[in-house]
């Protein structure tokens, strides 16, 4: 093996001269990844109703698993058999895995966090089950995903007083904790997670922490929650200043196209959010001044397609008055709106590049409010 090529590299290629915003190159394992990306989540190794096909068609480069969902099903076993995720579900480019601990405390509300990690129930058996670092770490080899996060110890943003030191401390404790457990660090990457509340001096002393690190890239975690856009806004202002310009950063779980554009500007690189695929669901689809509600009787006669310079396969094929037709068929409009939807997100991400490498960003943000801000959908 000898002098293998590092499973992650990162160059900047182009900065914005006005604001953060930066266009980048990484290069995974899998997949090359055009900066600023955004990752659709496809929590339980699909992203319901659409095909990998239909996502190399859009040009997505890396997309997000959940490690607790796969950990539980189909389980490390499977995931080893069929040669890891990639293999099992068809997807040739790059993927990365969230750890699992936020979706636990997410989504049920019996998990309880100490020292040793995260305990929660099983929702298929009810069993306890106690998901450590360690075992965080076990399931993400399993994966083989480019990209790994490490456990954290998450807090609601509302959370105030000093449970959010010691929720930043220990997601300090444990990445140590990760990076000692995690056993295929040549061809896998390990993110830290910046958590520390909506604290300044606590994102200041964790970015510090982490930095002290060998690793080749992090996350901002603990935002979009509820807090205010100035908090929230505020928060990653403060990451994205104190961390290497020469390392990507990626904010988790946020995806609303006002937010990609805010943060692009103040120098995130990365995103991942249920959105998009989440509001599909519901009928939604995504324009740049809003959503459509295909559901909504106004669409019944209304023969253009969602976004006449779309191009994705529903924009060419179909029209509002169609996909308002089968609104009531879940699983036929949700591919078609998810496909729209991805396609949305892919391509504000592709336009901001283009601006940041033209020096033309700040042009860009302007006519990007007007059109999100200046008119009703
Ligand atoms: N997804 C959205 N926010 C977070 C976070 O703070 N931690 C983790 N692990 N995943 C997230
Ligand atoms: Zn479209």
């Amino acid at each position: 093996m000898g002098s293998k090529i590092p499973p992650l590299t990162y160059k900047v290629v182009a900065e914005c001269s006005v604001s953060k915003a930066r266009a980048g190159l990484m290069m995974l394992r899998h997949s090359e990844v055009r900066t600023p990306v955004f990752m659709p989540v496809g929590t339980q190794g699909t992203l319901k109703g659409v095909l990998p096909d239909q996502l190399i068609e859009l040009d997505c480069q890396i997309l997000l698993g959940n490690t607790y969902h796969l950990g539980l099903r189909p389980g490390i076993e499977t995931l080893q058999r069929a040669g890891g995720l990639h293999n099992f579900m068809g997807w040739p480019r790059a993927i990365l895995t969230d750890s699992g601990g936020f979706q636990m405390v997410s989504l049920l509300q019996l998990a309880e966090i100490d020292e040793r990690g995260v305990n929660f129930r099983s929702p298929f058996d009810n069993s306890e089950c106690m998901l450590t670092p360690e075992h965080s770490m076990q399931i993400q080899n399993a994966i083989g995903a480019d990209i790994m996060m490490q456990l954290d110890d998450v807090v609601k943003t509302t959370t105030t007083g000093p449970r959010v030191e010691e929720a930043m401390e220990r997601t300090i404790r444990w990445v140590d904790r990760c990076l000692k457990a995690h056993a295929r660090d040549d061809d896998q990457s390990l993110f830290p997670i910046v958590q520390g509340g909506l604290e300044i001096p606590l994102r200041e002393r964790c970015v510090s922490a982490l930095m002290e690190r060998q690793v080749r890239g992090f996350a901002v975690g603990g935002l979009s929650g509820g807090e205010s856009k100035h908090d929230f806004w505020r928060m990653v202002h403060v990451c994205t200043d104190h961390l290497p310009r020469d390392k990507p950063r990626y904010l988790m779980g946020v995806g609303f196209a006002a937010d990609l554009v805010v943060c692009v500007a103040l120098g995130v690189d990365m995103f991942d959010c249920v959105f998009p695929t989440r509001t599909a669901r519901f009928g939604c689809a995504l324009v740049d001044s809003g959503q459509l509600n295909l559901k909504h009787q106004k669409y019944k006669h209304d023969m253009e397609p969602i976004d006449a310079a779309c191009g994705c396969g529903t924009c060419r094929r179909y029209s509002r008055s169609y996909l308002h037709h089968i609104a009531t068929n879940e699983s036929v409009s949700c591919s078609l709106l998810s496909v729209h939807n991805v396609a949305y997100q892919l391509r504000l991400m592709g336009s901001m590049r283009e601006a940041i490498q033209h020096d033309k960003f700040p042009q860009f943000v302007r006519d990007f409010m007007e059109r999100h801000y200046g008119s009703e959908p």
